[in-house]
């Protein structure tokens, strides 16, 4: 009977302690807000592991915290504690209970899983490409590229990933859903469907070199309407003026992560003032900066390293871009005085 109360005690003890620890890790916002519908299932998957960890977190501190205080030693009690052989139906509970919630999670997961990557047959296609170190984005059915990541609204996006040099991830937390970026012409898939118009920030969320934290490019999830607005204004911003061309293409190819146009030395030399002045190169010649040298350098970046720099530049940049956007790049650096 005395055994009964005590745990009677301990279960009200567990039940208060899971419920305050469930509520908390609901309510401090461990997420940022949920803006895609694949987000959806995956909360919900979040929100089981949070009771599912206040439950047994209660469970083994309640009991704890409970054996600490009641059955405290006495003082002058020098006897040892009974001596416990065994238990057939704890051990049948403390087996069969875990392998339950296991195979509950396995089942929710799969659910969780087919409902992330339901296909929708109308879903827009954007390539993706990863490059140390920045994102590229290119609309094939619109004709149109970009630097940022613009998305309609409650619209399925069929992203086809790739990256150019070492493996990056595409990240944004606010979908929740990650997918790895691999060199090689292994292009690899992830569907998304945003759910709230606002501003996100896709981050590289596997570590790949110097600038890796800096990896990001903005997200726009915006209406119908706008989305229309903006692929009209992509296709008219096309510029006849070259150096125009030009700052848009570094932009877009992403060569102003390792590229200043104000004079720092970032992961590769400054291209302000660059043009007409003679530079010194890693082997201690000297050469002078014109179009042939540009071309050069753009093409075959490991030729001739300026002297205090490393050959870190990816030739796969150059190598998606047409002479003529070469040429614009040029006309553009040209243009930095
Ligand atoms: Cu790309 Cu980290």
């Amino acid at each position: 009977m005395k055994n009964i109360r005590h745990y009677l005690v301990v279960i009200l003890l567990v039940l208060v302690l899971t419920a305050i620890v469930g509520f908390t890790l609901e309510n401090v916002q461990l997420m940022p807000q949920a803006a895609s519908r694949q987000a959806v299932p995956i909360d919900e998957l979040f929100g089981w592991h949070f009771w599912t960890i206040a439950f047994l977190f209660s469970l083994i501190v309640g009991f704890m915290l409970y054996s600490i205080v009641v059955f405290r030693r006495k003082e002058g009690d020098e006897e040892d504690g009974d001596h416990i052989e065994g238990n057939v139906s704890l051990e049948i509970i403390w087996t069969l209970l875990p392998l339950v919630v296991v195979i509950a999670f396995a089942f929710k997961g799969g659910q969780a899983l087919a409902e992330i990557q339901r296909v929708d047959p109308q879903a827009m296609r954007v390539n993706v490409t990863g490059v140390q170190w920045s994102w590229r984005f290119e609309y094939p059915e619109y004709g149109v590229s970009s630097n940022e990541l613009v998305l309609p609204v409650n619209e399925q996006v069929l992203l086809k990933l790739r990256s150019l040099d070492v493996i990056h991830s595409f990240w944004v937390p606010e979908f929740r859903i990650k997918q790895d970026v691999l060199p090689g012409n292994l292009v690899r898939e992830l569907r998304i469907t945003p759910s709230e118009e606002g501003d996100y920030t896709v981050r590289c969320a596997e570590i790949c070199g110097r600038e890796h934290a800096y990896m990001t490019a903005p997200v726009v999830v915006v209406s119908e309407s706008e989305f229309a607005d903006w692929v009209a204004q992509k296709l008219a911003s096309v510029s006849d003026d070259p150096v125009e061309s030009g700052r848009a293409l570094v932009e877009e190819f992403g060569c102003v992560a390792c590229h200043s146009v104000d004079g720092t030395p970032k992961v590769g030399p400054t291209w302000l003032g660059t043009f007409g002045k003679e530079e010194t190169l890693d082997d201690g010649s000297t050469v002078m900066v014109n179009e042939e040298y540009l071309y050069n350098s753009i093409r075959n970046p490991g030729d001739q390293i300026v002297e205090g720099f490393v050959n870190a530049m990816p030739a796969a940049i150059a190598d998606s871009m047409t002479d003529e956007q070469v040429a614009d790049v040029i006309e553009f650096i040209k243009s930095l005085k």
